[in-house]
């Protein structure tokens, strides 16, 4: 075969066979395609797009392109959760414990935070001691012993995907959205999962800016989920403002502690109940969504998704008992409040705006290299419809000496649109698309 021939077909609008794409992803793993024909083929997918058929095989190729982690020995259908990323999105430390509880195994590779967009696995590492670069072995081990592991990305896990990830960033394809379903389920399908609930963002703080492209990009996740023959329902979600009341990471951790003790904003509550109900059905614990929600709400009062919690941060080697006391997680030193310049409602709060003000901070980075720091970030008085005096306090600043403090204000100031009139709120979660499941989903306020 020669890369050449695989360029010009897809090029011309031809459809790639299964061997093609195998063999094109296999020989640019190894080197022997090069980045420039790899950047080509990228280019013309771009234009063309991927069949499902096509699409299939190319995520194949990629989560083949590393070690496709096996769970065999692990007990019951394991079940996992992506999110497309926003700004104040913590559900996964609440999310994966409570679901684990109920028996369903979780077993979550999770990414940092870029740009806007906070991470996972820098929520975790602010727990003093926290380790998310755990081997395969040990990740094998924990979901087997504890029933979940919260780790990052290895080397070993579909290499292919950070081989071409990066060289699509150079090239302009990132935006393409074959690439990018084709880039996350590899990821996803390499963990050894049975069954996978998508949170598919749209909105100014999304990857996806629109609904229509956030479903698009959700549909093409799913059909490639059914040709590799794992169950995948995902979920529009709204994030035109941020999730909860906290963006930083060892505030993030704060919050969600709240919602592992029955408590926590109402917005973090019912997508963690929602995306749990869904995990708790497909894991087979639960009859239909509606008591896949009540199981979800009896573990997040009554202390078992705490405790599970607390035993997979001492499976990895963290502090527990800054689960207990919050002075022991990083605490920035320094705090500004920005207050309301008017009387009104909270008309807007652009996410993405707000995400780069905690990053002005030092809580997000730029670029993958970056370090973040974990103690700053931003905690919101008000949310999107509450009301507002002029003076009252809207944003409470966790700043480390005036770093970045001027410019998260003005992007603030910004941010905040405060009108006469309290706005229309859009539902957080708008639709559901997945197989048909009892009983109902319900879409929050
Ligand atoms: N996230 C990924 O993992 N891959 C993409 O291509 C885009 C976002």
């Amino acid at each position: 075969m020669r890369a050449y021939d695989v360029i010009k077909l897809k090029r011309d609008g031809g459809v790639l066979s299964e061997a093609q794409i195998r063999w094109f992803m296999d020989a640019y793993t190894r080197g022997e395609v090069a980045p420039e024909q790899m950047s080509a083929l990228a280019m013309a997918i771009f234009f063309n797009g991927l069949s499902a058929p096509e699409l299939g095989a190319w995520t194949d190729a990629m989560l083949r392109s590393g070690v496709v982690l096996d769970l065999g020995e692990v007990p019951g259908i394991k079940v996992d959760k992506h999110s497309t990323g926003g700004v104040g999105d913590k559900i996964s430390l609440p999310l994966a414990p409570a679901v684990a509880a109920w028996g369903v195994p979780v077993p979550m590779v999770s990414g940092r935070g870029l740009g806007h967009t906070g991470g996972t696995l820098d929520k975790l590492q602010s727990i003093p001691g926290f380790k998310v670069d755990v081997t395969v072995e040990h990740y094998r081990r924990q979901v087997h012993d504890v029933g979940c592991c919260l780790m990052g990305q290895t080397r070993e896990l579909a290499p292919a995907d950070k081989k071409l990830y990066a060289l699509r960033d150079v090239t302009a394809t990132v935006d393409c959205i074959p690439l990018i379903a084709s880039s996350i389920m590899s990821k996803k399908m390499a963990e050894g999962i049975d069954a996978l609930v998508l949170d598919v963002k749209f909105g100014s703080g999304a990857f996806m800016k629109e609904r229509k492209d956030a479903l698009v990009l959700a549909s093409t996740m799913r059909s490639i989920g059914e040709q590799l023959g794992k169950k995948v329902t995902a979920y529009l979600t709204n994030m035109e403002e941020p999730l909860g009341y906290t963006v930083g990471n060892a505030l993030e951790v704060v919050e969600s502690l709240e919602v592992l003790r029955g408590g926590g904003p109402p917005d973090v509550v019912a997508l963690t109940v929602a995306l749990g109900a869904e995990m708790l059905w497909l894991g087979g614990k639960a009859r239909d969504l509606a008591e896949g929600a009540l199981r979800m709400r009896q573990v997040l009062s009554n202390g078992a998704a705490l405790e599970k919690f607390r035993q997979i941060t001492r499976a990895q080697h963290g502090d527990v008992r800054a689960l207990d006391d919050p002075s022991l997680l990083p605490t920035a030193p320094h705090r500004h409040t920005l207050t309301s310049w008017a009387d009104g409602f909270i008309g807007a709060m652009d996410a993405e705006a707000v995400g780069l003000a905690a990053m002005d901070l030092g809580a997000g980075r730029a670029r993958a290299e970056d370090n973040v720091d974990p103690a700053v970030g931003l905690v919101l008085r008000r949310k999107v419809g509450e009301a507002v005096k002029a003076g009252d306090a809207l944003v409470e600043i966790h700043h480390r000496d005036g770093r970045g403090l001027e410019s998260c204000l003005a992007r603030l100031r910004k941010a905040l649109v405060i009108t006469e009139v309290a706005p229309v709120r859009q539902p957080l979660l708008a639709e559901r698309l997945g197989d048909a499941a009892p009983g109902a989903w319900a879409s929050h306020p």
